[in-house]
C-alpha cells in the first residue's frame, strides 16, 4: 500500500491586522481578558478578498516549493467553511486561477478539522491508484461569519490560507497514521444557523443575527482538550506509535490554554509543541495549515522527524494524522 508525504507547503495571510487594543474599541473586552483567556495578542482580516483568493496565493506557493506545474496538479481539496459562493466550490475558483487545468476539483466541511479530513482524503485516493498527487487547501474567511457585536466570538477568530502538495512515497514514510471522527449530537455547540437549506436567508434570519458562527464556548472547551488527547493518541496507535514518540505537535491553534492543556497530558514539553495563535487567532481549517507551514519553514522540523497535527472544531468533528517527515 502506497502513503503520502508532503513535497510542498505555502501559506498566505492578508495584511491587515487587527489588535487586542483595536477590538477594545469595538466591543467590551481587554487585550487583558483575551491575551489570558485565550494567548491570542492580533489577527489578520481581509480587505476584499475572499476564499480562493487567500487559497489561491498559499497554493501557488507550495506549487512552487513542491517544484510541481500547476498544469500537473491532478486533484484538489479545499477545506473550507467560508467558501466563496455555496456551489461552485472554493477549489474550482483555485483550479482556475492557478491553471490547474486537468485536476478534480472539490471542498471538504470538517470546520476545524477540515485540512486534516482533506489530507486524509488526498491519501486514501492517491493510495488507491487515482491521482498521482494532490493540492490540499485550508482557506478561511472567518471575519465573514463573525459577529463583530459578540465579545464572546469576534476576538477568537482571523482569516488566512495553507496549502500542501503531497505525492506517493512508501508505506514507512511520509503519512503513517490516521485517526478522523465525529459526533453530530454536539452540532448546536459550535454553528452557523442560518443561510443553508434548514434556515434560507430571510428578513428575520438576518436581523436575529443567524448569519454569524454562535458558540457555546466554554462547553466546547471541556469537551476539546480530551477529545484532541485520545484523537492523536488513536492516530499514533494506528501508526505504531506513542505519545514520547512525538518531534512535534502541531495542534488546531484554537485557544492556548486547550493546546497547553493537551500537551500536558500527552507529557510534551513546549519545545515539542508548536504555537502560532498570538499571531492569527483561530483560522478554523486554515490554522494547521498555516501551522504546519511556519512550523517548516522556521526549521522546526527535520527530515526523519515524528510530526503530529492534531484537530477539532464544528460538528463536533476531530482528526489527526501522523507523519514521519521525508
Ligand atoms: O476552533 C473551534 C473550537 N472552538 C474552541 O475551541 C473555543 C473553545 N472555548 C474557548 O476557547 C473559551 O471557552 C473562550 C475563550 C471562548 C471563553 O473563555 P472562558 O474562559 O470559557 O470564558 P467564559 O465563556 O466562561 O466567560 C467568562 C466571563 C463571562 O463573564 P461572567 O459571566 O463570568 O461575568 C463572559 O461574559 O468572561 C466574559 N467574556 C468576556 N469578557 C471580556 C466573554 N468574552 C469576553 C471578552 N472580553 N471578549
Amino acid at each position: 500500500m502506497l502513503s503520502v508525504k508532503i513535497v510542498g507547503l505555502g501559506k498566505y495571510l492578508p495584511k491587515k491586522i487587527l489588535t487586542n487594543h483595536d477590538l477594545e474599541r469595538m466591543v467590551d473586552t481587554s487585550d487583558e481578558w483575551i491575551t489570558t483567556r485565550t494567548g491570542i495578542k492580533r489577527r489578520r482580516i481581509v480587505e476584499g478578498e475572499s476564499a480562493s483568493d487567500l487559497g489561491t496565493k498559499a497554493a501557488r506557493r507550495a506549487i512552487k516549493a513542491a517544484a510541481v506545474k500547476p498544469e500537473d496538479i491532478e486533484l484538489i481539496i479545499v477545506a473550507t467553511i467560508t467558501p466563496d459562493t455555496q456551489f461552485p466550490s472554493t477549489a474550482c475558483y483555485i483550479q482556475k486561477n492557478i491553471g490547474a487545468k486537468k485536476a478534480a476539483v472539490f471542498d471538504v466541511s470538517a470546520a476545524c478539522s477540515g485540512f486534516v479530513y482533506a489530507l486524509a482524503v488526498a491519501k486514501g485516493m492517491i493510495s488507491a491508484g487515482l491521482y498521482k498527487n494532490a493540492l490540499v487547501v485550508g482557506s478561511e474567511i472567518l471575519s465573514s461569519i463573525t459577529d463583530w457585536n459578540d465579545r464572546s466570538t469576534c476576538v477568537l477568530f482571523g482569516d488566512g490560507a495553507g496549502a500542501a502538495v503531497v505525492v506517493p512515497t512508501t508505506e514507512s514514510k511520509g503519512i503513517l497514521g490516521i485517526h478522523l471522527g465525529g459526533d453530530g449530537n454536539l452540532a448546536d455547540l459550535l454553528i452557523l444557523p442560518a443561510g443553508g437549506s434548514r434556515l434560507p436567508v430571510s428578513k428575520s434570519t438576518v436581523e436575529n443575527r443567524q448569519h454569524y458562527i454562535k458558540m457555546r464556548g466554554n462547553e466546547v472547551f471541556k469537551i476539546a482538550v480530551k477529545i484532541m488527547v485520545d484523537t492523536v493518541v488513536k492516530a499514533l496507535a494506528n501508526s505504531k506509535l506513542r505519545p514520547q514518540d512525538i518531534d512535534l505537535l502541531v495542534p488546531h491553534q484554537a485557544n492556548l490554554r486547550i493546546i497547553n492543556a493537551v500537551a500536558k497530558r500527552l507529557g510534551l514539553e513546549e519545545n515539542r509543541v508548536f504555537v502560532n495563535i498570538n499571531k492569527y487567532g483561530n483560522m478554523s481549517s486554515a490554522s494547521t495549515a498555516v501551522a504546519l507551514c511556519e512550523a517548516y519553514e522556521s526549521g522546526r522540523i527535520k527530515k526523519g522527524d515524528i510530526v503530529a497535527l492534531d484537530t477539532f472544531g464544528g460538528g463536533l468533528v476531530w482528526a489527526s494524522c501522523i507523519i514521519r517527515w521525508d
